[in-house]
């Protein structure tokens, strides 16, 4: 409907307010010139180059190249009201048209961004892109040059565009996205031991038999994995609990993997939360900023393929979830630090009294540490550490997703040496029976 009713009003804008200059701009070379340029060709003209070279840009179902970087609720669609007086007086009123210098309106800007990036060549959005910026600068020009138009008085209401609101759209920008991303998703795939990750081998072969679908964690990075899970099927926009991502490692849907996360651990907590964000933005479920998440005020994270194993967990521990926050020595001020360098959970092993897994790196953003670690390859020094352990008896995790382990769940420390070697083979181990409160 939007659609048919735009096409309606550029054809109208094109034709209502084009000036003497205005066509040179979007003629195309091969058209004949009237031989007594009346108005009344030049509509026909006007009418005729938008349906050669505007209407199919926005005929188009693909979304609009803003796309490019906003995840969505921001579409050049949203600038357009379904005449072209509403239109022209609702950008006016807001100040995205220069009558005096249509060349320099805010829309053109918006539109504009990013369209000299090298990145941007060759990319389907950035054709998009130019065919939208001609089209809104053709027509803003001819709106200026057109006395009757440029001086139309501002009504008592500008008419409204269906633009949201400022925080709504940094929200949802994808640079943004990409820094949740890093730290919620890209951070826990050592937790899926490289069977996931493209280029591996032990990826390599679950390719062969399983196809190309089983290498989802992208050789290009995070941002290439990210881009890949939001257009896959493994996100369920519809009930984001249901998403492949999830029910996959929970083994609720036959995993090749097994079980591989439980309700409310670590890693569940932090793929649910980005799937959960992912499909309110796609559903345009954030309408206002009261509507978004909590800002993440928490540290940043950093997967490793360092192991931390318990051995001779006592039996009280036995298949819950236990949680191991580790504290690094600082020497300068002979103390443990204040907020643990790494954290990992998992269920406790009963039967063979043992608990280990992978630990997630944890700096405060911006931070000397964060900077090391974004740079190079995160690690932790070899050195004296402290482990304090939390074990889920009343399992509050599985009750609810997003409760923290905390005081009610400590049951101990204990200091020990940490070499951090890579590998499975190579774990930094603890006697869990020395843990004491
Ligand atoms: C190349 C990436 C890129 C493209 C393409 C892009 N934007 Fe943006 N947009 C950004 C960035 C980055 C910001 C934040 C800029 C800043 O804070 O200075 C932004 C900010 C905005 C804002 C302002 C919100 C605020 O923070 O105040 C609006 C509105 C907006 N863009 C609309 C659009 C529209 C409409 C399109 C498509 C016609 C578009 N953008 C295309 C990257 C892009
Ligand atoms: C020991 C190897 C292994 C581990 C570890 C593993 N997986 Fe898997 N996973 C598989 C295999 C094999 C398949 C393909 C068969 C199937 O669909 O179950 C698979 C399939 C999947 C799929 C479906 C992919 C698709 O496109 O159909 C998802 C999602 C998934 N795993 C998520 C995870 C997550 C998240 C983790 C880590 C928390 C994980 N897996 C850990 C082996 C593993």
């Amino acid at each position: 409907m939007r659609r048919v009713f735009f096409l309606a009003f550029v054809v109208v804008a094109l034709s209502g307010c084009n000036g003497p200059t205005a066509p040179a701009a979007v003629v195309a070379p091969a058209a004949p010139v009237p031989s007594a340029p009346a108005p009344a060709a030049d509509d026909g003209e006007a009418a005729k180059v938008f349906e050669q070279r505007i209407a199919p840009i926005f005929k188009s179902p693909d979304p609009s190249s803003c796309a490019r970087c906003h995840l969505a609720t921001v579409d050049i669609k949203q600038y357009i009201l379904p005449s072209a007086k509403d239109t022209f007086l609702a950008l006016r009123d807001q100040g995205l048209i220069d009558l005096n210098k249509p060349e320099d309106s805010k829309i053109l800007a918006l539109i504009n961004r990013g369209a000299d990036d090298p990145k941007a060549a060759g990319l389907i959005s950035a054709k998009r892109q130019k065919a939208e910026h001609e089209a809104f600068a053709a027509w803003i020009k001819a709106c200026a040059a057109d006395p009757a138009i440029k001086n139309a008085p501002k009504p008592e209401k500008a008419p409204a565009l269906s633009t949201m609101p400022v925080e709504v759209v940094r929200h949802a920008r994808k640079d943004r996205m990409l820094e949740s991303f890093e730290t919620n998703v890209w951070s826990m795939r050592f937790r899926c031991m490289n069977c996931h990750t493209e280029g591996t081998p032990q990826s390599a072969k679950l390719v062969k038999e399983h196809g190309e679908r089983v290498a989802w964690f992208k050789k290009g990075g995070a941002e290439a994995t990210m881009d890949y899970l939001i257009a896959s099927k493994l996100i369920d926009l519809d009930k984001p609990e249901k998403s492949l991502l999830l029910t996959k490692p929970l083994n609720e849907m036959k995993h090749g993997g097994g079980v591989k996360i439980v309700v409310g651990d670590q890693g569940y907590k932090a793929l649910r939360a980005w799937i959960e964000d992912v499909a309110a933005i796609k559903k345009e479920k954030y309408t206002k900023s009261t509507d978004l998440p909590p800002t993440e005020t928490g540290p940043k994270r950093f997967g490793t393929e360092a192991w931390l194993k318990l051995e001779k967990t006592p039996d009280a521990w036995g298949d819950k979830l236990l949680q191991a926050d580790v504290y690094a020595w600082d020497a300068t001020v002979s103390a443990w630090e204040r907020d643990p360098i790494a954290t990992s959970d998992r269920v406790v092993f009963g039967k063979g009294k043992l608990w280990q897994h992978t630990v997630t790196l944890l700096a405060v953003p911006g931070s000397d540490r964060a900077k090391a670690w974004a740079k190079a390859k995160p690690a932790l020094p070899a050195g004296k550490y402290l482990v304090k352990v939390y074990i889920d008896s009343a399992d509050k995790a599985k009750k609810d997703w997003k409760a923290p382990l905390g005081a009610d769940e400590y049951v101990g420390q204990v200091e020990f040496q940490g070499r951090w070697a890579e590998g499975y083979s190579a774990m930094t181990t603890v006697d869990a029976s020395k843990v004491k409160k």
